[in-house]
């Protein structure tokens, strides 16, 4: 058991939520270093509001669409994210642009998952494009959230091949079954106190630099 109280995580998503699940499965584990404090979406039709409830998760939807601008949006989800006094903030497929300064607010304890080897294709359609590129290795990135879209720091990757047969659909699944790996070891670090953005923006991991992303194996 830890002797510390587990952090608190507050997890935002938008769809599928099957990296939800993998954390929540991961909190599961006796002496688990963190606890989801809360589940928020930005859709309410998003099924990981329901992975969230069967597991007795508190969730909130907070609709983009009820505000007139994105600053009036995060501005609110910002208040909102505070009601549950998280200690990390992940976003799992949470498809919204951040404002700067909802990004400022949260600087060095939010994380983002990434289906690419960032700094390879920030945005939307990374399996796709990773197939016309003609890449023979795609994978998933966890880093902190910058301003910069996708361009936070990196911190852990997985790689997987791309094989020449491959679809955007059956690459994406490859990765995803890594990324269900990836983003509950960061977190675990994150809430061990192992994983750190230091003041000079860059990652630091057992107190040591991380200069190039540590990498899950097989
Ligand atoms: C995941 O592949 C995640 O990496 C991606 O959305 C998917 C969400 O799946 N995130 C982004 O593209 C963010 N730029 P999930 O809802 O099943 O976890």
């Amino acid at each position: 058991m830890s002797e510390h109280e587990p952090l608190r995580l507050v997890v935002l998503i938008s769809g599928s939520g099957s990296n939800l699940q993998a954390l929540i499965d991961a909190q599961s584990a006796p002496g688990s270093p963190f606890r989801i404090a809360a589940v928020i979406s930005n859709r309410l039709d998003a099924f990981g509001l329901e992975r969230a409830r069967r597991h007795a998760i508190p969730t909130a939807v907070l609709d983009h669409r009820d505000y007139p601008s994105r600053e009036d949006y995060d501005t609110a989800l910002g208040a909102l994210i505070d009601r549950f006094t998280p200690g990390l903030v992940a976003l799992a497929g949470f498809m919204r642009i951040l404002t700067p300064e909802l990004v400022a607010r949260y600087r060095g304890r939010m994380l983002n998952i990434h289906p690419s080897l960032l700094p390879k294709y920030r945005g939307l359609h990374t399996h796709a494009r990773a197939i016309e590129a003609g890449e023979r290795e795609h994978g998933a990135s966890v880093h902190f959230v910058t301003a910069e879209l996708d361009g936070g720091p990196v911190v852990l990757q997985a790689r997987v091949p791309v094989r020449p047969d491959d679809t955007p659909e059956c690459l994406a699944a490859r990765v995803l079954a890594r990324e269900h790996r990836l983003y509950p070891l960061a977190v675990r670090w994150f809430a061990e106190g192992r994983l750190k953005l230091a003041d000079d923006g860059a990652p630091r991991l057992d107190d040591q630099p991380l200069e190039t992303p540590w990498l899950l194996e097989d």
